[in-house]
């Protein structure tokens, strides 16, 4: 919000005053925000029928956040689960993924009782198998299926075709052989099957076809479970345009309409929970003018915290938070302290005239996969993580420091 001063404020506390008081750069939620997102998911598909995807942004007071409200979560990896048991999140809310999870990912999995494991390969069901044959209990289990379909997406980002490393492939077969090794096994109870066609989806009829595919495969099939993913895309810059949560609901549900009401239809967002509750604050540290060719206005993060536009070339506003209603009439490639050209937040970023050293700078829209993928290069320390609600400001993950930079070395 832009309270009455002109100030960008965000759960009621103005930017500039979270800046002093918790350095930048910095991550910040608006926590009511990420709770109406997750409430608005459970409304539109249900109770525990909506995932958390934790890889779009976890710490342990976002799985607790998400527990709380009845969301149930997606861990991929060992490390992903460790946290949500640590917030305090019993395993039976936990749905375990990976397209190449370890034994020992596997063993935590059953032995922290998992609602279900999402099985991508032939040789995760002979781990499974193998686990078994050790004296494990079978767990419960759904098959990632890769249904053949085309998403407009960053390829990257993009799994449901059938050139993927992730699940059974249904076009070569293996998808139904999988699912006639998984029912005979009694290594593992098959209760499911499960896609995830990609993300930052916004073309609804990407979801359309993908369902449709998986809701005749699942009618033949007779199991209980299907899983349609998550992918639901965010508007990050004015010109995007991003299905809303419900629109999402009423496409899945219209492709589900004729499974029998025993069916139990799960989703599994990531980043629609996330992103447009998230917000990071840098500081300007240096302006760069090169007459006809460009600015640079460089912050004191970077690609460290936000990989997004490097990875993907994706693209986000900028906005200065004291002068919310200055006209962005400049332009300017907002860049971070890395050693490379490719650091870049903001490839050509409208700007109020004149930004300035010592300006605070923030990027709209970086709740999703920014803290998640934030790493050390340069042996830059990692920014902490605020969550603001009514007026009030919490740090959930603190600062690194320069001695966490030396914690691992032997
Ligand atoms: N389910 C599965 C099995 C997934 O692999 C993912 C994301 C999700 C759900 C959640 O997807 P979402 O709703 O967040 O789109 N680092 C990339 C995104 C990678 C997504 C990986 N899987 C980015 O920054 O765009």
């Amino acid at each position: 919000t832009v309270n009455t001063n002109g100030q960008l404020s965000i759960g009621g506390v103005e930017v500039k005053d979270l800046a002093s008081q918790f350095d930048t750069p910095l991550f910040v939620y608006d926590e009511n925000h990420l709770r109406e997102r997750c409430r608005e998911a459970v409304a539109a598909f249900g109770a525990d029928s909506v995932i958390y995807a934790t890889k779009a942004f976890l710490c342990k007071a976002m799985a607790k956040l998400a527990y709380e409200e009845g969301v149930l979560l997606d861990v991929a990896t060992g490390g992903e689960f460790h946290v949500a048991l640590s917030a305090g999140v019993p395993g039976n809310r936990c749905v375990m993924h990976g397209n190449n999870k370890s034994v020992d990912e596997l063993r935590m999995a059953i032995t922290n009782n998992v609602r279900h494991i999402v099985v991508d390969s032939f040789d995760e069901l002979n781990r499974l198998e193998a686990l078994h044959a050790e004296g494990l209990p079978a767990p419960r289990v759904q098959l990632r299926i890769t249904p053949g379909v085309h998403v407009n997406t960053h390829d990257y980002v993009s799994t449901g075709q059938d050139d993927s490393k992730f699940g059974f492939n249904l076009n070569n077969g293996d998808a139904h052989r999988a699912i006639e090794q998984a029912r005979a096994s009694s290594a593992v109870d098959l209760v499911g099957i499960h896609c995830h066609i990609g993300s930052n989806v916004l073309a609804i009829e990407n979801f359309e076809d993908a369902s449709k595919v998986m809701v005749d495969l699942f009618a033949s099939s007779g199991l209980q479970e299907l899983t349609l993913g998550g992918g639901l895309g965010v508007a990050y810059t004015e010109k995007d345009n991003a299905p809303t949560m419900q629109q999402w609901a009423d496409v899945l549900k219209r492709a589900a309409s004729s499974l029998p009401p025993t069916a139990r239809v799960y989703v599994e967002p990531g980043r629609s929970i996330v992103a447009a509750a998230g917000i990071t604050v840098y500081e300007v540290g240096t302006v760069k003018k090169i007459d006809g060719i460009r600015t640079y206005v460089a912050v004191d993060g970077g690609m460290s915290d936000n990989m997004r536009p490097a990875l993907y070339e994706s693209e986000y506003e900028v906005f200065d938070p004291e002068r919310t209603t200055a006209d962005r009439t400049e332009h300017a490639r907002i860049v971070g302290k890395h050693c490379e050209s490719g650091d870049i937040l903001v490839f050509d970023a409208p700007v109020p005239p004149n930004i300035a050293v010592g300006d605070l700078l923030v990027t709209p829209v970086t709740g999703a996969y920014g803290y998640s993928m934030a790493n050390n290069y340069n042996k830059v320390t990692r920014p902490a993580v605020v969550f603001v609600a009514d007026g009030a400001a919490r740090l959930v993950v603190r600062r690194e420091t320069l001695d966490d930079l030396t914690r691992l070395d032997v």
